[in-house]
């Protein structure tokens, strides 16, 4: 665990803000962090209302951050409409927070797919049987449509055309490093329009 008043001057973090995300990952992985790879995504439905909920990243480079889901789920109708998203990593070990807001796009069928098939037999049924968001009559409903689907099946089960990745390309990532009396070291990143990024330090 670090020294609760552990400084961030702009300069210790990578000038590229997905590195620098990198780096803390790494930092909160090795510090223990039971889920470090949680996060809380943000997207806004229609009039602007605010959604949120916890995913998993489950990859990053250069161009952005992914997580897979339900592309009908609540969320998933938010991101057609309004494809721009918000989300928050905390890391309490460390006593660090970073948020990352960019614009969302799926990722590719065939990325989805290769993801998909890493994951258990049980876990690609599941997401073949759940019609996430939609309201279901009882629990037991859900569960004879994944007998039904495992029984159909057994080993090799097709990606659901209503499942995958989205990547969120970050426009303003900012890294938050709580120090003693409130007063937290905040960077921010911004992309500017020639494709650069610039850093200021925030008020905590
Ligand atoms: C720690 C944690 C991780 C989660 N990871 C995911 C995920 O990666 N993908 C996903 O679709 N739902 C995930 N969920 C469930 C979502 O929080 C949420 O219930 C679901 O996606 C439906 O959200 P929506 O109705 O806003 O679309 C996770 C929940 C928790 C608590």
């Amino acid at each position: 665990m670090l020294d609760p008043d552990h400084p961030l001057e702009v300069e210790q973090l990578d000038p590229d803000p997905v590195r620098a995300f990198a780096d803390w990952l790494t930092d909160a992985t090795a510090a223990g962090e039971p889920q470090p790879e949680a996060m809380a995504l943000a997207t806004a439905g229609p009039g602007g209302a605010p959604a949120v909920r916890m995913v998993l990243l489950k990859g990053w480079d250069a161009r952005g951050l992914v997580f897979f889901t339900n592309y009908e789920s609540a969320k998933g109708a938010d991101l057609a409409r309004n494809p721009q998203a918000a989300v928050a990593f905390f890391w309490p070990r460390l006593h660090r927070q970073v948020r990352v807001t960019g614009s969302v796009a799926r990722i590719s069928r065939r990325d989805s797919a290769a993801y998909f098939e890493t994951r258990p037999h049980g876990a690609r049924i599941g997401a073949l049987a759940s019609p996430q968001s939609q309201v279901l009559p009882d629990r037991a409903a859900l569960e004879a449509r994944v007998q039904a689907l495992a029984a159909r099946y057994p080993e090799r089960v097709p990606l659901p055309a209503s499942w995958g990745g989205y990547r969120i390309r970050p426009t303003v990532v900012e890294f938050w490093q709580g120090r003693r009396d409130r007063l937290h070291d905040r960077v921010r990143y911004r992309l500017g329009r020639a494709g650069g990024w610039s850093r200021q330090r925030l008020a905590p």
